[in-house]
């Protein structure tokens, strides 16, 4: 099945059983929106790839391991909209879930989707408990502190802001959890693979930083500006247009040079080239 096919629908099932029972309907209602229509899936996609290139012999588990992260993925992107945080009106093309429910209901569907996560994690453990406590490991250790996502949030409160731990914990940690939990899903040590999902991270927050330069709001689905608005430490203010254009391809030559040795390789690397292609805004690449 195809990589978009199986993620839709191990999401679709994941949610169906958290709103199963007696749950309160706007909540219930919430976690729905909060992932669907889904942005990119860039993360699953990538777990499912590495997890093919390795073998993918427990599909079931991959499965798992897709969901499991692009729950924590759009978890990150619910908190992150708050008023606390980001106070984004938009996020994919549609009013934030705090603009079209209210904040507690926000709270509490990124807090739901991230204990969904696990959930899905452990209840697809018996079938390989051993690469199924590799999943919950690398899925916590990108998350939490002291360098997953919830690190990277932190970094906003700091008056000193070192701009590669930042974009590390913020950005790169989840894609490092891709490449090493497609990996432990298939049976092969995680280890090797971080590399990989570091520099792809990488590669798409200096991306994201350029559209956010570059782009309007309609274009993103979500505000653009945000870095300026938010004296954000970002790329584009670091490097310039440019500057941020050249390291982007610095970043990307590097990332196919550490692919790890597996029988889908080649296959990985194409995957890779593909991706450089659709991340360039038109307006920096016009500009090379
Ligand atoms: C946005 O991630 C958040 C960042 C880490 C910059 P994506 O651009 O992958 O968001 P969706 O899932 O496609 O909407
Ligand atoms: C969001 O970062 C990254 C998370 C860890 C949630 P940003 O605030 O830079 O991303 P957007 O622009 O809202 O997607
Ligand atoms: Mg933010
Ligand atoms: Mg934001």
């Amino acid at each position: 099945m195809a990589f978009d096919k199986r993620i839709e629908a191990a999401m679709a099932a994941a949610i169906a059983r958290g709103q199963g029972s007696e749950a309160p309907s706007r909540l219930a209602s919430a976690l729905e929106y909060a992932v669907t229509p889904g942005g990119a899936r860039i993360r699953p996609t990538l777990l499912l790839s590495v997890a093919t290139a390795c073998g993918d012999d427990r599909p079931e588990l991959s499965d798992a391991a897709a969901v499991a992260l692009e729950l924590m993925h759009c978890a990150s992107l619910v908190h992150d909209d708050l008023p606390c945080f980001d106070d984004a009106e938009i996020r994919r093309g549609k009013p934030t879930i705090h603009r079209a429910y209210n904040e507690p209901l926000a709270i509490l569907t990124g807090d739901s989707l991230i204990i969904m996560a696990f959930e899905v994690l452990s209840r697809a453990a018996g079938s390989d408990p051993k690469r199924a406590v590799h999943l919950i490991t690398a899925l916590a250790v990108r998350s939490g502190m002291p360098m997953g996502i919830c690190a990277g949030q932190g970094w906003e409160s700091e008056s000193q802001i070192n701009l590669s731990a930042y974009h590390r914990a913020k950005t790169g940690a989840l894609f490092i959890a891709a490449t090493q939990m497609g990996a432990a899903a298939a049976g092969y040590e995680p280890e090797p693979w971080e590399e990989l999902g570091s520099r792809i991270g990488e590669a798409f927050q200096v991306a994201d930083d350029l559209r956010d330069a570059l782009c309007d709001a309609e274009t993103l689905g979500k505000p653009a500006g945000q870095d300026e608005i938010h004296h954000r430490p970002n790329a584009v203010r670091e490097y310039g247009v440019d500057g941020a254009m050249k390291r982007l391809k610095d970043i990307l030559g590097g990332a196919i040079a550490s692919i790890p040795s597996c029988p889908g390789e080649a296959m990985l690397a194409e995957m890779v080239r593909r991706y450089a292609e659709k991340i360039i805004p038109a307006q920096a690449a016009s500009r090379v």
